[in-house]
């Protein structure tokens, strides 16, 4: 049976935290065996902002290597860097003659950007939906795993899906919303202030790359209050956090006995952080030696771009020489 062919596209910035292991890449690592997985990083994109190239390419090393540590496994899907594909700036160029001004500048992240950084509004990141539409289009994808925030880019992919097929026949299946969060956790921030993030509090995030102690200190000084004053008591956010990290990391035995505590009014939040805390780092040291390991071993992480790339490419070429016959520039 054919699989089901999926894109999805990983920024290149920031360092990977709990967050997003458990909301992006856990659901990545389920794709993997069930759907004909295509997962890039998305260099290109991260060129909007001009960034500095050394800090770029280590970007682009360690969000694979993280990637990879924490199941992604280079075999079972297409694990590449865009920038490595030729094709995509291909069809770039194609779907940009498709792609109107007008539409481009009504797009939410783009006004976003210009509010933001006046002094950069450069071609690039008008035509950044336009990239993301090539990157999906580029292997006929139907599922795109996005958060929220991504749906009105995906929602333009379709358009011009639906614009080529309309002008040169049907050639683009339109790509849907891949929903991951029906079963996704929302992990909060340890202060207690909305959710983990990389950018917000460092301090209350856990980063895939934190050593033992950062993840211990970070947990001690979670969100906490005097505990609950009467039996069955509903929870503040802040706690059911503490119990969803737990869940995640803990035995379900010692999940059940804080919980009961917690019910009996008898919890210490100390004691509880204190197991927490031991329990991540068991969780995620693994993680971060393995991540390690790769970013250390350069020459493996090429193999395993180039192995990436070609599994892209390949599908990518049918795909242009496709859309180059269907538009009439095709001479041999
Ligand atoms: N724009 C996406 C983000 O910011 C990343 C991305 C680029 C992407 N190309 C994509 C996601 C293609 C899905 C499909 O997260």
């Amino acid at each position: 049976m054919n699989k089901e062919i999926v894109v999805s596209g990983i920024r290149s910035t920031g360092y990977l935290h709990l967050g997003n292991y458990l909301g992006a890449i856990q659901n990545y690592v389920r794709m993997q065996e069930n759907y004909n997985c295509y997962f890039f990083v998305a260099d290109y994109h991260a060129l909007t902002t001009h960034p500095d190239p050394k800090e770029l390419r280590q970007n682009v090393y360690r969000v694979l290597a993280e990637n990879i540590a924490s199941g992604l496994d280079p075999e079972k899907v297409a694990l590449y860097a865009q920038s490595d594909i030729p094709e995509i700036p291909e069809l770039y160029l194609m779907l940009n003659m498709i792609a109107y001004k007008g539409e481009l500048e009504k797009v939410p992240t783009f006004k976003d950007k210009v509010r933001q950084h006046p002094e950069n509004v450069n071609a690039g990141l008008l035509t950044y939906p336009v990239l993301m539409s090539a990157d999906i289009l580029i292997h006929k994808a139907v599922k795109v795993p996005v958060g929220k925030d991504q749906e009105q880019h995906l929602e333009m992919a379709r358009n011009f899906a639906q614009r080529f097929n309309g002008r040169y026949g049907e050639f683009f299946p339109e790509p849907q919303v891949f929903r991951m969060n029906q079963d996704t956790i929302k992990i909060m921030s340890l202060d207690g202030t909305g959710k983990m993030s990389k950018s917000e509090n460092v301090n209350a995030t856990i980063f895939l790359s934190d050593e033992d102690e950062v993840i211990r200190k970070k947990i001690m000084k979670a969100k906490t209050d005097s505990g609950p004053t009467e039996p069955n008591a509903p929870m503040p956010d802040y706690i059911q956090n503490l119990f969803v990290l737990m869940q995640t990391t803990s035995k379900p035995e010692v999940v059940e006995a804080y919980r009961n505590a917690y019910n009996n009014c008898n919890v210490r939040y100390g004691d509880m952080k204190k197991q927490l805390a031991e329990d991540m780092i068991a969780f995620i040291k693994p993680i971060r030696e393995h991540a390690a390991d790769l970013q250390n071993d350069k020459a493996k992480m090429q193999r395993i771009l180039k192995q990436g790339a070609e599994k892209a490419r390949s599908s990518a070429a049918a795909t242009i020489a496709g859309a180059r016959k269907a538009m009439g520039i095709n001479y041999y």
